[in-house]
C-alpha cells in the first residue's frame, strides 16, 4: 500500500475535500484519513446556503472572501458536474430577510446600507412586493430585505462531489480511519499515525472541522456550536427564495422539501434533537410561511459547527511547525468557503503569493490579530 504522499489531509469534510480536489488538479499526490465517512459530520448537516450576504452584518476580510466564494459557484457547479458527474443543486434565487415589527425593520435597514456601501444589490420591499415575488409568505410582513446574489446548493451533494473529483484526480480516500497523531522532527511535520499505519508526506492540513483539537496547538482551539433541523415536505413547491426570520430560515430544495433550520447551542457535540427546538422552528417556520402548517415531517438531525472565539476560522501554516497548516473552524458558512478555501489552501501549500488582507487575518496562533473581529447572525 502505498504510505508516501506530497500532502496528507486529515479530515473528509468538505474542506478537506475542497482542498485535495484543488492539489490533485495541481498534480499532487494526496491522501485523505476520514475517521469515519466522507461528509458525515456538519458537512452533510448544513443547510447549503451561500449566505455571503445574509450571513454577514459588517465589513471584513471574511465578508471579503464570502463574497468571492460564492462568485464561484456557478463555475464550479458545472465543473463538478463535468469531472464527478454530481449535480450539486446549485441554486440563486436569492435570500429574503423579514422583519416583523418597527425594530426588526430598523436592523434590516442598516443592514440594507452596509451591503449597499459594500456595493452588492440589497433591496427593502413592503409585504405587496415581497408576496408578488413569492406569493405564500404570510400578509402579516412588516418589512423584506432582498439580496438576489445569494444562493444554495446540496451541501451533501457538494461534499460528495469534492471528494469523487479528487479520487478522479488521483486522491487516496481512507475512510474508517482517525489520525492519532503527528509526526514530527526538529520543528516539522513529517507524516501521521492513524488507527492504521503510518504515512508519509512534507505538509499535512489538518480540516476537522469541530473536532480533533488534539492534533494543533492550543491557540487553535474550536468551539462546536450543535445545529438542529428538520426536513419538511409539501404537496407543491411553495417558495423558491430562501426566507429568514430572527431564529430560523427556510431552504427550500428539490421535490418540494423545505430544510428549517436551525438552533445555535454553544458547547455542545450531542446530536439529540430537542422536542423544544423542533417547536420553535415549526412555529418560526408557519409565522413565515402558513401553508407550512400542512406539510410533512420527512426527517430531522443535528450537525456540530466548528466556531472559533473571534468566528475567523484558521488557515494557514502552524507558526513554528514546517509543514503543518490548519484549514478548520468556518463556523456558520464552511458550505459557502469551501470553494474559495480550497484554493488558498492549494495556493499556500505551494508558496504562492496570496493576498496579504486574508493572510493576516486567517493566520492563527500567536500571530493572530486579537483584536480584529467578525460578527455573523444566527
Ligand atoms: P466537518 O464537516 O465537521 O468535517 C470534518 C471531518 O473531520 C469529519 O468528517 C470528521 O469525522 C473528521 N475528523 C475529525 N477528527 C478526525 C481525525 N482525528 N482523523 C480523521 N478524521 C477526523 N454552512 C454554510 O455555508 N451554509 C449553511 O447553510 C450552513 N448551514 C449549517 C446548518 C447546520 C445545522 C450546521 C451544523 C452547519 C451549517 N453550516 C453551514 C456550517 C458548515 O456545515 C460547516 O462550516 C462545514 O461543514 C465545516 O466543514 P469541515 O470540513 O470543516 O468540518
Ligand atoms: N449557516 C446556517 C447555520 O449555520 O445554521
Amino acid at each position: 500500500m502505498k504510505k508516501t504522499f506530497d500532502q496528507i489531509i486529515v479530515g473528509g469534510g468538505v474542506i478537506g475535500c475542497s482542498i485535495a480536489y484543488q492539489l490533485s488538479k495541481r498534480g499532487y499526490q494526496v491522501l485523505i484519513v476520514e475517521r469515519d465517512q466522507i461528509g458525515c459530520e456538519a458537512s452533510s448537516a448544513a443547510a447549503g446556503m451561500l449566505g455571503a450576504q445574509g450571513e454577514f452584518t459588517q465589513a471584513s476580510p471574511l465578508f471579503q472572501f464570502a463574497q468571492e466564494s460564492r462568485a464561484l459557484f456557478a463555475d464550479l457547479s458545472v465543473e463538478l458536474w463535468e469531472e464527478a458527474g454530481m449535480d450539486i443543486q446549485y441554486v440563486h434565487k436569492g435570500i429574503m430577510k423579514f422583519a416583523f415589527d418597527q425594530q426588526q425593520y430598523n436592523t434590516l435597514k442598516s443592514l440594507a446600507t452596509f451591503q449597499q456601501e459594500a456595493g452588492y444589490p440589497a433591496y427593502l420591499l413592503s409585504t405587496e412586493e415581497a408576496r408578488k415575488m413569492e406569493p405564500s409568505l404570510t400578509e402579516e410582513l412588516h418589512t423584506v430585505l432582498y439580496l438576489p446574489n445569494d444562493g444554495q446548493v446540496s451541501a451533501y451533494h457538494l461534499t460528495k462531489a469534492f471528494s469523487l473529483a479528487a479520487y478522479r484526480h488521483g486522491v487516496m480516500l481512507h475512510e474508517q480511519e482517525k489520525a492519532v497523531e503527528l509526526l514530527r522532527e526538529n520543528k516539522k511535520v513529517y507524516g501521521i499515525r492513524t488507527t492504521k499505519g503510518t504515512y508519509y508526506a512534507d505538509q499535512v492540513i489538518v480540516a476537522t472541522g469541530a473536532f480533533g483539537d488534539d492534533l494543533l496547538p492550543d491557540e487553535y482551539a474550536i468551539i462546536p456550536v450543535k445545529g438542529e433541523c428538520l426536513l419538511l415536505e409539501s404537496e407543491q413547491r411553495l417558495f423558491q427564495t430562501t426566507l429568514w426570520m430572527d431564529g430560523c430560515y427556510l431552504v427550500p430544495k428539490q421535490g418540494n422539501k423545505v430544510v428549517v433550520g436551525a438552533s445555535s447551542i454553544p458547547g455542545k457535540t450531542d446530536k439529540h434533537v430537542h422536542a423544544a427546538s423542533v417547536q420553535g422552528l415549526l412555529s418560526r417556520a408557519e409565522q413565515m410561511v402558513p401553508q407550512l402548517a400542512e406539510a410533512t415531517i420527512n426527517c430531522f438531525w443535528a450537525g456540530i459547527r466548528p466556531a472559533t472565539a473571534d468566528e475567523r476560522p484558521y488557515l494557514g501554516e502552524i507558526p513554528g511547525i514546517n509543514g503543518l497548516y490548519a484549514a478548520k473552524g468556518h463556523y456558520r458558512n464552511g458550505i459557502l468557503l469551501s470553494a474559495i478555501t480550497g484554493i488558498y489552501l492549494a495556493d499556500l501549500v505551494e508558496n504562492k503569493s496570496v493576498r496579504p488582507l486574508y493572510y493576516d487575518f486567517f493566520r492563527g496562533g500567536q500571530a493572530r490579530d486579537p483584536s480584529a473581529n467578525v460578527t455573523s447572525l444566527e
